[in-house]
């Protein structure tokens, strides 16, 4: 094996024993029982979570911890504390696991594609630092440090450019989106291999595009939005390549694409590359492939297949087949904010994600014209603790009583407009109705 394909491996050995943290603690039953705590830097989104693992010998860095501990991710930092460390020699490592797998990913060469951090400052390159490069003493009276996730802090722009998008996004703040355009598209100009600015400029440009009618968008911006969005989500994957979020995305841009050219072959690339990213999320990507084709028209082939993806990512996320007669939950299943799973529920990323959920597939299955289904699961949405805040709550009751009449205003109508006469896909809520914010932060 090549001194290459050797400290790869490493890498990869590291990430399976030493990641799989969420719940393991482990505490030394050492006599005197200092506290180390980490301020983990540098973090970038709210998605998934920062593991740190604590390690006491070269032979066991970075594989065997003695003791990791995890947070869901904050901006900027997360704070961690190993509790009973035994005074002595240690290195630490932390990364941000973003899609929740629990591991460190990596892409072409092994490199990793999350943020990744070691004790003082010591950096990967081509596989992990030595143990002495990383190490430092605990005292008895313990010891505080910080680890910069990729030894580098997000620079001023960076900084900028996703506090801007977040708060356009979660605010249902159109006013200020050109300014979040420009700040993310700065952010670029200076590190133009930041898969998140790259996928978050992707992002802004669908949602310009979705929600066309509440930025008053024309049909040329419209599709300049599409090339640009297309654009980014294929740079974003390029460079985080196991990111199943961007991959779907991609797939949707890249099926609308085809669907303007009306090109059959590209649509069949596009449906392959869906394919590939609903394997690698299921419980994210089963929504964003139903959701394209939830405009289609209700008879057709691709429309069928829609509602079957719906129901399947209702499966995964459930845990357990749901009833097709009678979907509606008496109270809502365990949730979880970790791991694939948290694409099922709220989060600080998608903060009404669950009613959202519920009102679009509601609304599919009153377009089949399947009303009792349809009531029972616009119904779930209920169930979501923070349902009295979400601003579409008035929206999804309306849709409850008016389902039998909505049948036909589903089947007939075309384009996305104001007000109430859209399915969710169509209206100009398709992005808010899960990214706004509660009423109180927004209005
Ligand atoms: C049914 C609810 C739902 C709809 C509709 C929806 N999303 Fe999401 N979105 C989610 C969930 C769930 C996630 C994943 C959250 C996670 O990673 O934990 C997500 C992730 C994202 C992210 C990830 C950002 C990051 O860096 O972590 C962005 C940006 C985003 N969506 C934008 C949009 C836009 C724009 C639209 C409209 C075209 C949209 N979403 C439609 C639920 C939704």
């Amino acid at each position: 094996m090549s001194r290459l394909s050797q400290t790869l491996s490493r890498l990869t050995q590291y990430t399976l024993a030493s990641c799989l943290i969420a719940g393991g603690v482990f505490t030394s039953a050492a006599a005197q029982a200092a506290r180390v705590t980490v301020t983990v830097d540098g973090i970038q989104t709210t998605d998934g979570a920062i593991l740190a693992g604590l390690f006491d010998s070269a032979a066991s860095f970075p594989q065997k911890y003695v003791q990791g501990r995890s947070s869901v991710a904050k901006t900027p930092s997360v704070t961690l504390t190993f509790e009973n460390v035994a005074p002595g020699r240690y290195a630490m490592s932390a990364f941000h696991d973003r899609n929740g797998n629990g591991k460190l990913d990596t892409g072409a060469f092994g490199i990793p594609t999350e943020p990744l951090g070691f004790s003082r400052g010591a950096r990967a390159i081509m596989g992990p630092p030595s143990f002495a490069d990383a190490a430092f003493d605990v005292p008895a009276e313990g010891l505080s440090l910080v680890i910069h996730l990729n030894e580098k802090a997000p620079t001023a722009a960076q900084r900028n450019a996703t506090e801007r998008f977040w708060a356009a996004l979660h605010g249902a703040d159109y006013a200020a989106y050109p300014a979040a355009l420009a700040a993310v598209q700065a952010a670029l100009v200076e590190s133009p291999q930041d898969p998140v600015q790259n996928a978050h400029l992707g992002w802004l440009h669908i949602w310009h595009l979705s929600e066309a009618g509440s930025f008053a968008a024309t049909p040329q911006d419209m599709g300049a939005d599409l090339t640009s969005a297309t654009r980014s989500f294929q740079r974003a994957v390029e460079l985080a390549p196991d990111e199943a979020r961007y991959l779907g995305f991609l797939a949707t841009t890249l099926f609308l694409e085809s669907a303007v050219n009306s090109d059959a072959a590209a649509s069949r690339r596009a449906e392959a590359t869906m394919a590939r990213a609903v394997q690698m999320w299921p419980e994210f990507n089963l929504f964003t492939a139903g959701y394209i084709h939830s405009s289609d028209p209700f008879d057709s082939p691709q429309y069928a297949t829609a509602m079957q993806q719906m129901w399947q990512d209702l499966d995964v996320c459930a845990g357990q087949p749901v009833s097709r007669e009678h979907p509606g939950f008496a109270k809502p299943p365990v949730q979880t904010n970790v791991g694939h799973q948290r694409a099922c529920w709220n989060s600080s990323i998608a903060p009404h994600n669950f009613e959202g959920f519920f009102l679009n597939f509601g609304d599919m299955l009153v377009k089949q014209g399947d009303i009792a289904s349809a009531r029972a699961m616009y119904a779930n949405a209920r169930l979501s603790a923070t349902y009295a805040e979400w601003a579409y709550r008035d929206v999804l009751e309306r849709r409850i009583t008016d389902a039998e009449a909505n049948v036909a205003v589903f089947r007939n109508s075309a384009g996305s407009s104001e007000g109430e006469a859209h399915m969710m896909v169509q209206s100009n809520f398709s992005c808010m109705a899960c990214h706004r914010g509660s009423r109180s932060a927004s209005t």
